[in-house]
């Protein structure tokens, strides 16, 4: 695994560094800069938070806290299918709580984690923009809609 990370890494090297160039010590601009080294990478590994301290002169701590705060970042690769299960109001109002247990049980992670394996990754985002449809998942760029918890581990054996 750590192979993978320096591989990722290395590979946008140089991207990330102009990133980090354009907000040399400001701590203030911490989100913005692990937002845009999430897009370029797809995630953040320790690598990435270790550069991103140094570059905006705060610690590494600091810079975990606020990717674990936010559901947004990851720390992990994205895994090959993406499940993004939605948590927006009507959704959660029609089960997608029982819906996420589920997925949680049947693929053995939590959300914002990715399998062993490196199948699925997890995530909850706000509205997909289809609350009619709800409990609405999404695995990569496909749509399913009108999940119960069944029918949403029913999806996610269909893909392994
Ligand atoms: S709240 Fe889930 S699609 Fe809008």
């Amino acid at each position: 695994m750590s192979n993978c990370v320096c591989k990722d890494v290395a590979e946008h090297e140089q991207e990330l560094q102009q990133i980090i160039s354009r907000y040399q010590g400001q701590p203030s601009a911490l989100i913005e800069v692990l937002h845009q080294a999430q897009e370029l990478i797809g995630y953040l590994p320790r690598q990435v938070q270790e550069k991103i301290a140094d570059g905006l002169g705060i610690t590494v701590n600091e810079v975990y806290s606020v990717i674990s705060f936010y559901s947004h970042f990851s720390v992990k690769p994205k895994g090959e299918y993406n499940v993004c299960v939605c948590k927006g109001t009507a959704c959660y109002v029609k089960g997608a709580p029982a819906v996420l247990e589920r997925l949680e049980k049947e693929l053995g992670i939590k959300a914002g984690d990715t399998t062993d394996d490196g199948k699925f990754s997890l995530n909850v985002v706000r509205c997909l923009g289809a609350c009619g449809l709800g409990p609405v998942m999404t695995v990569n760029n496909s749509a399913h809609g009108l999940l119960k918890p069944d029918k949403a581990a029913e999806v996610i054996k269909s893909y392994a």
